[in-house]
């Protein structure tokens, strides 16, 4: 079973084509917005994006606008995440971080563009405007204070040191944003609340998955292989998965957290393969 290679590149021409043009004195901010979304990136969100609507027999290329917002949306967290206030890394995606190579207040202005940018695109869905207005606000609160920046807040200023704490951080900080990345999709289907239940619970499941997975590969990844610096959160003494329990425990438990969205994927109907194919390219992933 392979990550499904063809919502990738779906995604990826989707993106290379997506312009942010504006009288001419912005030309470098649109250079460095362009940057660091097409420096690489696995697609994970964009791509669950894709692979639900397929999973509804709905066509995955219907929903490249709200599957690009997404992305844009996690480019923008990650050249905030990289800045020297917040972790301080210098490679992220194969190249030189956005600050590295334009400086910080550039930096900080090409993942607001890309945020602004994102809410634009996602207004474009064609759609049930009821519906599009529903799930642009599912992805929002996936971003804000109950979502990712939330987490970011708790990752940067919260002492949380026991495992409940610690799941609460990778939720909001990571889970939301891609439970939000399938809830859209569902929304935009009006799908009804049961029929959304297995799905949820495998997405929410997934977004934990995710980034325990992401504190391992932290600590046993090389940069080459990331594209990430690795070590970053033991040089700022994070919180992590691997801190607060062993390598082998935080294994043991993205097992448990990959069976336990593999179990949810069972009582969602229709063709979930593609959705499956993530989820265990998500726990095996070495990149
Ligand atoms: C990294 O995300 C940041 C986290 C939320 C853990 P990804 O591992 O999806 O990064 P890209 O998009 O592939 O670069
Ligand atoms: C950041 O988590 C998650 C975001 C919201 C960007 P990390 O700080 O662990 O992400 P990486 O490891 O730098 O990609
Ligand atoms: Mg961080
Ligand atoms: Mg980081
Ligand atoms: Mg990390």
């Amino acid at each position: 079973m392979s990550y499904p290679e063809d919502l990738r590149a779906l995604v990826d021409r989707e993106l290379q084509r997506l312009r942010f043009p504006a009288p001419q004195p912005t030309a470098g901010l649109e250079e460095a917005m362009r940057y660091s979304l097409l420096g690489g990136g696995k697609r994970v969100r964009p791509v669950l994006t894709l692979a639900t609507a397929r999973s509804l027999n709905a066509e995955p290329e219907d929903f490249l606008p709200v599957a690009s917002a997404v992305e844009l949306i996690h480019t923008y967290s990650l050249i905030h995440d990289d800045l020297p206030a917040m972790d301080d890394d210098e490679l992220r995606r194969g190249q030189p971080t956005s600050h590295v190579k334009f400086g910080e207040d550039v930096a900080i202005l090409a993942g607001d563009g890309l945020f602004a940018e994102a809410v634009r695109l996602f207004c474009e869905q064609p759609g049930e405007p009821a519906q599009v207005l529903a799930a642009l606000r599912e992805l929002s609160a996936a971003t804000g204070v109950d979502g990712m920046v939330g987490g970011q807040y708790v990752d940067v200023a919260v002492a949380e040191r026991d495992a409940e704490g610690l799941r609460t951080l990778h939720t909001l900080k990571t889970g939301r944003l891609i439970a939000a990345s399938v809830g859209i999709v569902l929304t935009l289907n009006g799908l009804s609340e049961p029929e959304t239940i297995p799905f949820r619970r495998f997405a929410s499941e997934l977004g934990v998955l995710f980034q325990i997975v992401d504190d391992i590969l932290d600590v046993t990844g090389s940069d080459e292989q990331l594209g990430k610096t690795h070590g970053s959160d033991e040089r700022h003494g994070k919180l992590t998965y691997v801190s607060l329990f062993s390598l082998e425990r935080a294994r043991e438990l993205a097992a448990e957290s990959h069976a336990k969205a593999i179990a949810a994927l069972a009582d969602a109907g229709g063709d979930t393969g593609d959705l499956r194919r993530i989820a265990d390219y998500i726990f095996t992933r070495d990149e």
